[in-house]
């Protein structure tokens, strides 16, 4: 298993690569912000729920979007590079980079997820057919979660994410994906006998980058 500080570094070069592609400085704060979001809001959850662990939980935070920075590069879907690159090195990254996607697991047929396949049918199958046998776990969910929680400033609440999201792909969010995050929400709150939201003040934000800063 990648440790944390093997996470760290992965980033690092991950922001290396970028910048050696055309990623314009400055830039960076965006993708380590959500990230780093995502890996300490799934610590602090973990925390509190007490069976998740929660080292793993911020180490699967910060790689799930591992295979993001290549994906205009490949023009494939993100979750299948990171899963690609990671199987053979770290399984628990690998499949995490697959499902945190797909809130409980669920893949919507190929006609709702094409544009995010870049229309490559096989791949979508090979993805479709790996959810179907990997029943979503405490760490799925947890990072399904987080992923939508956390953006390039901070954290946020589902409807933000959506908004967010609607604005950068000038698109609504499709059904299927509010009412997964909601699903979810609702699932954790329950979990933790408190709402999710409640645990944003609690995390100290000093891991995050202000925009034209790419190094902390
Ligand atoms: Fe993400």
């Amino acid at each position: 298993m990648f440790s944390k500080s093997d996470a760290q570094d992965f980033i690092s070069d991950l922001l290396q690569f970028d910048l050696a592609h055309g990623r314009e400085s400055g830039t960076w704060y965006k993708f380590h912000n959500h990230v780093y979001g995502v890996g300490y809001l799934a610590q602090k959850m973990a925390d509190v729920l007490g069976y998740i662990d929660p080292e793993k939980a911020w180490i699967l935070g910060v790689m799930h979007d591992a295979g993001k920075i290549h994906e205009q590069l490949e023009q494939r879907f993100h979750g299948l590079i990171g899963y690609e690159f990671f199987k053979d090195k770290d399984d628990e990254i690998a499949i995490i980079s697959l499902t945190h996607t797909f809130h409980f697991n669920r893949i919507p047929p190929y006609e709702k997820v094409e544009k995010m396949f870049f229309g490559r049918r096989e791949d979508y199958n090979f993805v479709a057919d790996f959810l179907a046998q990997h029943p979503a776990n405490e760490y799925d969910k947890l990072i399904q979660m987080c992923d939508s929680l956390a953006n390039c400033s901070g954290f946020v609440t589902l409807e933000q994410r959506e908004e967010e999201f609607s604005q950068r792909n000038n698109m609504s969010v499709p059904d299927y994906m509010a009412s997964g995050a909601n699903l979810l929400k609702d699932f954790f709150d329950k979990r933790l006998g408190r709402d999710v939201y409640s645990f944003y003040e609690e995390i100290p934000c000093d891991f995050m980058l202000t925009p034209g800063n790419d190094y902390q």
